[in-house]
């Protein structure tokens, strides 16, 4: 568990499925996500649940006062680099959440797990978390593939930025 000023990230609980469904059911969510199906269902938020168990994944609910909001995560990459992933759900968009959250998980990747290397990647279209990776101080490295095959159609390549510790 990792504590920041107002967000509580935990490992996701199976009481989590009815609210990912609610808020990763949202396409305007879902369509910047590479791995997230949509429609989305119960048995997705389940396999999803039970996936994040696995330590390669470092994923985290994010909630406030015990509401789940969003999703973070650090998944290792085959050449061993971590890729952050996060979402919001859209009615707690714009509250600093995002921000919050991923400051928080890459000050504790790089201090306390010695993670050397943290890439992400968005859209070229996605605006917002263009936005937040420069804010977040991270560094464009090209155009790049995605490195799982996405559920959806998707650029073959698309902006990728980095942070080292
Ligand atoms: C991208 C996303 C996670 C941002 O979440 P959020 O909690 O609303 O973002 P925050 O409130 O923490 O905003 C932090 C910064 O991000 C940027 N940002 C966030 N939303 C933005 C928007 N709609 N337009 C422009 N910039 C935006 C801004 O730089 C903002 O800082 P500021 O408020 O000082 O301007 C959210 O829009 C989301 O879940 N989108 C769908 C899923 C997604 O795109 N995930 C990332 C895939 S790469």
């Amino acid at each position: 568990m990792i504590r920041s000023a107002r967000l509580l990230l935990r490992a996701y609980e199976s009481a989590d499925a009815q609210s990912l469904v609610a808020l990763l059911g949202d396409f305007e969510v879902a369509r910047w996500l590479a791995r997230v199906p949509h429609p989305y269902t119960i048995d997705d938020a389940d396999a999803w649940i039970e996936l994040s168990k696995s330590e390669a994944r470092r994923s985290f609910a994010i909630t406030r006062d015990g509401a789940l909001v969003g999703g973070i995560g650090l998944g290792r990459r085959p050449d061993g680099a971590y890729e952050l992933g996060y979402w919001i759900g859209r009615r707690f968009h714009r509250n600093g959440y995002a921000e919050e959250a991923s400051r928080k998980l890459l000050q504790v990747a790089f201090a306390d797990w010695r993670v050397a290397r943290v890439v992400v990647s968005a859209l070229p279209d996605n605006a917002p978390s263009l936005a937040l990776i420069a804010k977040l101080g991270f560094r464009p490295i090209g155009l790049q593939p995605f490195y799982v095959p996405p559920l959806r159609p998707w650029p073959a390549v698309i902006p990728h930025f980095e942070q080292t510790r």
